[in-house]
């Protein structure tokens, strides 16, 4: 209908199929290169009698869920069809992660593996992008040892998915386009979500905040945050395609707003999503410390549709190390900001991000982050061994911890986060709570899984036919971190 926000899933690419070159103009550019992608395709297709196949992995955050579902929506206009098959695939694409050592290394173990099936299979497409791809040490890699693969690109210019892949499929070489700073994200282009009624939205994207151990400031670039009209207007054309929740998205989404233009904050954003017609939940990723106001705190309280849910990574619990780290918060501050958060929404779960081993971390240091632990008694947490990365100030401080005690702490750690954890959610037994379906139970049949508000899931009895609905649900039984419950 006329005036309403439509997505952008039903380009009409015959129009784009004819012209003699490529505008210059985005988005028109890249339709039309998936025009010529799709007439490609459809010669391949021919030739071998069927549709052509992509197997799209995604590793890492949520930012990269959501560059995948749009890289995905790329090939499926050019007309490739996604399969979970990749042993015969006729594409694979990598979207890579680097926040720790082991997803890198996980990434070269794959590679390993796609190159003896493109050696039974030399018409294979292998493609690798994501925040890997911005370190120049693993491009050289790539180029060096593993010459089978076809297309690389970064993070900021996923969007031009068809055009390299064009380049790929009329030329003989390899294609790197690797860029070096964020130069304006083209944003009108197809989605295939994972879900149907669920979706991420970016808000920002970069970082500024350089923590010391980070490396995404380096591979997402600086901060930008995205203007409210274009991200209000998202949403309504996600909800009118079915969406009925959206995670917003951003590295420090206590800072959206600044450098815009318009008088905005993420409080004043929340308020806003929270009015659109039709969304039912809203959630957001993540939340540095450092920026959360208490405007932020009431608009939560205040917007019945944001999630009783709050992720304030920590990181570590010493004054010490949070300093060396360039948190900008200490301990007093963060434990103040969860009282508040807990005495002004009674019913919110705070769950957080905590590295072991930082360097220099002494036991008493170690011991700080016990306390915090203890104290905010988190209704879960993510608990990481810290991983050097090349590039950051962290990587080159002397006192590296061995990985002896680092192991024993992390596992003091883990078995405290984990019991806490369970004793929060068990707390919840016999209450009847909302419980967004998000597909059918994988060990369970006959079951379904939802999740409430507070981010637990829950499985209960129930076909497909509920899935993307909310519905209220008994929670008959805790299993520590999740509950079996019934619908009421
Ligand atoms: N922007 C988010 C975090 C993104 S990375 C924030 O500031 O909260 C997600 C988590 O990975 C971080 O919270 C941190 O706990 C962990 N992490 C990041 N770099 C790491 C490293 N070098 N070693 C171990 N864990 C790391
Ligand atoms: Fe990394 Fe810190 Fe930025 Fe989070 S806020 S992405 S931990 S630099
Ligand atoms: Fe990983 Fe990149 Fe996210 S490094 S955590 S996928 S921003």
């Amino acid at each position: 209908m006329k005036g309403e926000p439509e997505l952008f899933n039903e380009i009409d690419l015959d129009k784009y199929e004819s012209l003699k070159e490529a505008p210059e103009n985005e988005p028109e550019r890249q339709y039309y290169y998936m025009a010529k992608c799709r007439e490609l395709i459809g010669l391949i297709e021919k030739k071998k009698g069927r549709k052509l196949t992509v197997y799209n992995l995604v590793v890492g955050c949520q930012m990269n869920a959501k560059d995948s579902e749009k890289i995905q929506g790329i090939l499926t206009q050019i007309g490739f069809e996604k399969t979970d098959a990749e042993e015969t695939a006729d594409m694979v694409i990598y979207n890579t992660c680097t926040v720790r050592e082991n997803a890198n290394l996980k990434v070269y173990g794959r590679l390993g593996y796609l190159n003896s099936l493109k050696r039974e299979r030399p018409d294979m497409l292998i493609a690798m992008c994501g925040c890997m791809m911005q370190e120049k040490h693993v491009v050289d890699t790539i180029k060096e040892k593993y010459r089978f693969v076809d297309i690389v690109f970064g993070t900021y210019n996923i969007y031009k998915t068809a055009e390299l892949l064009y380049l790929r499929l009329t030329g003989g070489n390899m294609v790197i386009d690797i860029w070096n700073e964020n130069k304006g994200i083209v944003e009108e282009l197809p989605a295939v979500r994972e879900y149907p009624f669920k979706s991420g939205v970016n808000i920002m994207y970069g970082c500024n905040n350089f923590c010391t151990y980070c490396i995404v400031p380096y591979v997402r670039g600086r901060e930008k945050s995205r203007t409210s009209a274009d991200i209000i207007d998202e949403i309504k054309k996600l909800v009118k395609d079915g969406v009925r929740e959206v995670m917003l998205l951003g590295q420090n989404v206590n800072s959206y707003g600044k450098g815009l233009e318009e008088d905005i904050t993420f409080a004043k954003l929340l308020y806003m999503v929270n009015d659109i017609e039709g969304l039912e939940r809203i959630r957001f990723m993540t939340s540095h410390p450092k920026d959360l106001s208490d405007d932020l705190i009431y608009a939560i309280r205040d917007c019945k549709k944001v999630c009783r849910h709050f992720h304030l990574p920590l990181q570590s619990g010493s004054d010490t190390v949070l300093k060396r780290m360039n948190r900008h918060y200490d301990q007093e501050r963060y434990l103040g900001l969860v009282k508040k958060l807990r005495d002004t929404i009674p019913d919110i779960a705070i769950t957080t991000d905590i590295i072991v081993g930082f360097p220099g971390e002494t036991d008493e240091d170690f011991e700080e982050t016990m306390k915090v632990v203890e104290e905010a008694r988190f209704d879960g947490a993510f608990t990481f061994i810290y991983s050097k990365r090349t590039g950051t100030p962290a990587a080159s401080y002397p006192d590296q911890v061995s990985a002896d005690i680092v192991k024993k702490r992390f596992d003091r750690l883990l078995s405290r986060v984990q019991a806490i954890a369970s004793e929060r959610i068990s707390a919840h037994q016999s209450k009847v709570m909302e419980a967004m379906v998000e597909g059918m139970d994988d060990h369970l049949e006959g079951y379904v899984t939802g999740r409430l508000s507070n981010n637990v899931m829950v499985h209960f009895p129930g076909d497909g036919s509920l899935i993307g609905k909310i519905v209220p649900v008994m929670l008959k039984e805790s299993k520590g971190f999740y509950y079996i419950g019934e619908m009421v």
